[in-house]
């Protein structure tokens, strides 16, 4: 078996460019690593020693330097980082603390992507342009913190402010986690792309140029298909219900279908629905104005949703996925609807709409419905910014799953674990529908009673309008309230301050699980 020594690397320096080789190494690791200009490595900091995940990659001589160097700077804690020079050849190896060894793949997965994302950090204020990173404990994982911990968008910045991305290639004796690291890579950008849709001002990512985004990231790839549908074509399906929230806003409103055909025609198709407001102040109830700019990213639903296709298309899963997202703006003007007005949705219940600023649930209520009763799907899944009541429940460390049905339950809980963007299970509970059903003028109202379990009655309200969950075999369905991981203020770590784009991966790994 061949060897990438960091050793041998040091010969070839040394030796210069109209070097004679003496030993045969094969092209493509010699070329690979004497290109780069930095390497990320991990490290297990366990019982007061110092080993290298990739020791195998690393000649005793080089082992030794990096050891004496890492202990004499006090290197001992998970997430401890150091930056050396000129080691075994290289310019500059930044050395990450993992802890302990991992036991299970979902730890080594994370404790890979939480090195990668702080060795490439370290290495960000360097300059450094073209980076190896140890793939040996996790390929996937080192890929995934490689790509989210370069996340920013600095293209409305002066160019001089703006940052060089690092490139990223897997630094490994052997090729077989060559593919993993492509899947990683994948997954990571799929999550920056959503990332990118949140993060985009609300003035520069209307529904319309939402579509032209989405469309643009997906041309090219295999078996998908971009359906862009307007105004008329949601009155046309009587979607009055989506229409009443566009319709206080000078933007025209988008609906956006994407097909991807990844199986045969015989197999049904997984549905994915994302609200999409692209601004939501309110409405005639309209929001108070301290941090009102989060609201640029209420359409996180359909960027997660759009995201995660990006990379099931990308990985050609063997699965069909319909994906719905309805795009508006939420906006208080004289052509607004008024709280109290009352509208009738694509499935025929009316609803008083109590107060404009419960928004989410008006737009999914047509698209669930829409999609459901369109393509029969096999599985419906929704993702929204829908209630601060999920934040309050929840907070940042889990989105928040109801759903009727225990086996998508699982699967999502699973896919959530591999990727450590996880999902906690809340009730999806008849008793919570009752105070939707209050009104007097009209079948259901939009706003539940109080502030008290206000994203389970949003869950209930939903669950109105998804096609045949009260049929014998029922639709198994999954309502994803993503209000409280919308954004984050991490300061360091694959985590980025700001729109989070969560949980894209978790939607791309139960798609790869339902495909298996
Ligand atoms: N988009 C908001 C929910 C939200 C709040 C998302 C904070 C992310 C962070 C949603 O449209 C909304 O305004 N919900 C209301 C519902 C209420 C009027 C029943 C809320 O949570 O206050
Ligand atoms: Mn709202
Ligand atoms: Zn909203």
């Amino acid at each position: 078996m061949t060897r990438l020594l960091l050793g041998r690397l040091a010969a070839r320096h040394a030796l210069g460019h109209h070097h004679v080789r003496i030993t045969p190494v094969p092209r493509r690791l010699f070329t690979n690593a004497s290109n780069y200009d930095a390497l990320v490595l991990g490290s297990y900091t366990d019982a007061e020693q110092i080993t290298f995940s990739a020791s195998r990659d690393i000649t005793s001589s080089t082992r030794q330097t990096l050891v004496e160097q890492l202990a004499a700077s006090g290197f001992k804690k998970e997430g401890d980082v150091r930056v050396l020079y000129n080691v075994g050849g290289v310019k500059q190896v930044a050395v990450v603390s993992l802890g302990k060894q991992g036991k299970d793949e979902a730890t080594q997965l994370e404790q890979a992507r939480k090195a990668s994302a702080l060795g490439i950090q370290a290495l960000q204020k360097q300059g450094v342009e073209n980076v190896g990173v140890d793939v040996s404990v996790n390929a996937q994982g080192a890929a995934e913190g490689a790509v989210l911990a370069q996340f920013c968008l600095d293209k409305l910045k002066n160019e001089a402010d703006r940052r060089k991305p690092i490139q990223v290639n897997p630094f490994a004796a052997e090729s077989n986690s060559e593919r993993d690291w492509e899947t990683g890579y994948i997954y990571g950008t799929s999550q920056n792309l959503a990332r990118m849709l949140m993060t985009t001002p609300g003035n520069l990512m209307t529904p319309k140029l939402f579509t032209e985004e989405v469309a643009y990231l997906l041309a090219g790839l295999e078996n998908t298909e971009v359906i862009v549908r307007d105004e008329e074509w949601a009155i046309r399906n009587k979607m009055n219900s989506f229409l009443a929230v566009a319709k206080g806003s000078k933007e025209p409103l988008r609906f956006l279908e994407i097909h991807y055909r990844g199986a045969g025609e015989d197999q049904k198709p997984h549905g994915l629905v994302g609200k999409g407001v692209t601004f939501d102040s309110g409405g005639i109830s309209l929001k108070p104005s301290n941090n009102m700019a989060l609201m640029k990213g209420d359409m996180g639903g359909a960027a997660t949703v759009a995201a995660s296709l990006y990379a099931i298309a990308k990985l050609q899963l063997p699965v069909n996925v319909i994906a719905c997202m309805p795009l508006c703006e939420n906006m208080p003007s004289g052509g607004a609807t008024k709280p109290g007005d009352v509208v009738r949705a694509m499935n025929g219940k009316s609803i008083e709409v109590m107060d404009t600023d419960a928004e989410g649930r008006l737009i999914l209520a047509d698209a669930l419905y829409y999609l459901s009763s369109k393509y029969s799907p096999e599985s419906l899944i929704d993702l929204a910014t829908l209630t601060g009541a999920m934040d309050v429940a929840l907070g940042n460390a889990f989105a928040g799953v109801f759903t009727n049905s225990d086996l998508l339950w699982q699967r999502l809980e699973s896919a959530g674990k591999m990727t450590s963007d996880p999902f906690w299970r809340m009730p999806l509970h008849d008793a919570y529908l009752k105070e939707m059903k209050e009104s007097t003028v009209a079948d259901l109202n939009n706003l539940g009673k109080g502030r008290s379990g206000g994203a389970c009655s949003a869950a209930a309200f939903l669950k109105e309008f998804v096609a045949g969950v009260e049929s014998e075999q029922p639709l198994a369905w999954a309502h994803i309230d993503i209000a409280g991981v919308m954004d984050s203020d991490a300061t360091q770590g694959y985590h980025i301050k700001g729109m989070s784009g969560r949980p894209t991966r978790s939607l791309v790994e139960y798609m790869r699980r339902v495909s298996a």
